[in-house]
């Protein structure tokens, strides 16, 4: 954050006046009039007074052009935009506005815009060898008064919506993958654990990458010395040590970590099985399902059994592509998801696309989640009976969902792999869809999988530390 803000709420307007000399800047006759206190009070109707323009350097300029009581309007390298006071005001990281010590606001958006006005007149100066904007604010009567700075840095990264997005979201890396393009791109997908776990540029790395594809790979990884995994000992296994570098373990009723081993029967889950699992996501019968999911293959030697995984933003694209409606439908009818078992009942609601409208859709699709899970899937809720609003829409949800199954189960679109022991793949919940083939232990193998599931909050929090450091 390149915002600063300063309070100078001791210092007299004298000073004020001085420092907007010190800036070779014209003061400006203001519609207004003095208190008795001498202080200048600005009419609540529009002002509107116009500043010389300053230049500082070619790369950054940054001049004011009018202001008033609601907004003020600047050239930024020569670009006009026209700020909300609130928002100035909101944002001002002054010491009376954000505690230094834990960065928390200390007041409401509504009790700084009560009466919001601009005493005397913005000025452009120098702060921190840039540009910066310097705007006395007054509210509750004039009984509040903060001075705050606003940098060239922080007024360009809010110029656009895209620009606030940067270093929070990282779309613009991401990139669409079929078949192909995965293959292409495998050895940018393969880490070394030891690297992984020593090197922070690994590890950037490895975030990276993961946001790219939705899917990454971890190899090399000894083999652990315990055979019986237990709530107590969880920090000791592997694919524990690798979730925390991620973020931290999001806990389910399948414990902190879960064995993928051949359960037949006595299975909580298909997973646990050795039939083929269709494509889904896991857990979207949780309000908050897991951003990241791992799986570290320990023995990995039966018939069969190998993983697939498939880009389900791919598949939305290709549904928008050949038919809008059914995609807009996919946007709006939403689907059941249930786990009723065990003495567990966990429901939620969702639709199969999420877009995200705040993406601009030129480098990567205006999505922010898929939901597609068939095996957990109850029965639809919305559009069904014909007095509904909508029963027409739910025709088109049909034929979008048909073609984003044909396309998610094109092998074409897949990657398959039959994960290396001491391998431990890890993919975005959200976004990669994932299946297993069925498998045989009647070559004498065995397959031992240990798994688990990282918040996605934590993933995205390591994500945008580690971009700050390394991007
Ligand atoms: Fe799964």
């Amino acid at each position: 954050m390149f915002h600063y803000a300063c309070c100078w709420a001791q210092k007299t307007q004298s000073c004020w006046a001085q420092k907007t000399k010190v800036a070779g800047l014209k003061r400006l006759k203001l519609q207004g009039s003095r208190s008795t206190s001498g202080k200048m009070l600005i009419k609540q109707r529009p002002l509107w007074v116009t500043l010389q323009q300053v230049r500082y350097n070619s790369s950054k300029q940054l001049s004011l052009v009018k202001f008033n009581n609601k907004e003020i309007s600047l050239r930024i390298n020569g670009k006009p935009l026209i700020f909300n006071n609130v928002f100035l005001r909101d944002s001002c990281t002054s010491p009376e506005s954000v505690d230094s010590a834990t960065s928390q606001k200390l007041f409401t958006t509504a009790e700084c815009s009560k009466n919001l006005t601009i005493e005397g007149e913005p000025i452009v100066s120098s702060f921190e060898k840039e540009p910066a904007l310097q705007v006395q604010w007054s509210n509750n009567n004039g009984k509040t008064t903060i001075r705050s700075t606003y940098s060239w840095s922080f007024l360009n990264k809010n110029a656009t919506q895209q620009a606030r997005r940067s270093g929070k979201f990282f779309d613009k890396d991401r990139k669409l993958w079929d078949k192909t393009e995965l293959t292409n791109n495998l050895s940018k997908l393969h880490h070394n654990y030891k690297d992984l776990m020593n090197d922070e540029r690994t590890f950037f790395n490895v975030l990276h990458n993961l946001n790219r594809y939705g899917l990454c790979f971890i190899d090399d990884i000894p083999r652990p010395e315990m055979t019986e995994m237990n709530e107590a000992n969880v920090s000791a296994w592997p694919v524990s040590k690798i979730a925390n570098k991620f973020g931290y373990i999001k806990k389910t009723f399948y414990g902190s970590l879960f064995n993928v081993r051949n359960l037949k029967s006595e299975a909580k889950n298909i997973a646990y099985t050795n039939t083929f699992l269709p494509l889904h996501m896991d857990l979207l019968y949780y309000e908050s399902p897991p951003g990241l999911q791992m799986l570290h293959a320990i023995d990995n030697s039966t018939l069969g059994g190998e993983n697939l995984f498939c880009d389900s933003f791919l598949a939305a694209e290709y549904v928008r592509n050949k038919d809008p409606i059914a995609y807009k439908a996919l946007t709006q009818i939403p689907i059941t998801y249930h786990y009723d078992n065990n003495n567990e009942y966990y429901y939620y609601k969702r639709p199969l696309i999420v877009e995200d409208p705040e993406i601009d859709g030129s480098c990567f699709p205006k999505i922010h989640a898929i939901n597609y899970s068939p095996p957990f899937q109850g029965p639809f809720e919305v559009g069904v009976t014909k007095d509904e609003k909508l029963y027409e829409l739910f025709d088109d949800f049909v034929r979008g969902f048909q073609l984003f199954e044909n396309f998610i189960n094109d092998s074409k679109n897949h990657y398959e792999v039959k994960l290396k022991e001491g391998s431990c793949v890890i993919f975005e919940n959200r976004r990669t869809l994932h299946s297993r083939n069925g498998f045989s232990d009647s070559n004498g193998g065995d397959r031992w999988l240990m798994g688990t599931y990282v918040d996605g909050d934590s993933f995205r929090s390591k994500l945008r530390v580690a971009y700050r450091r390394f991007a």
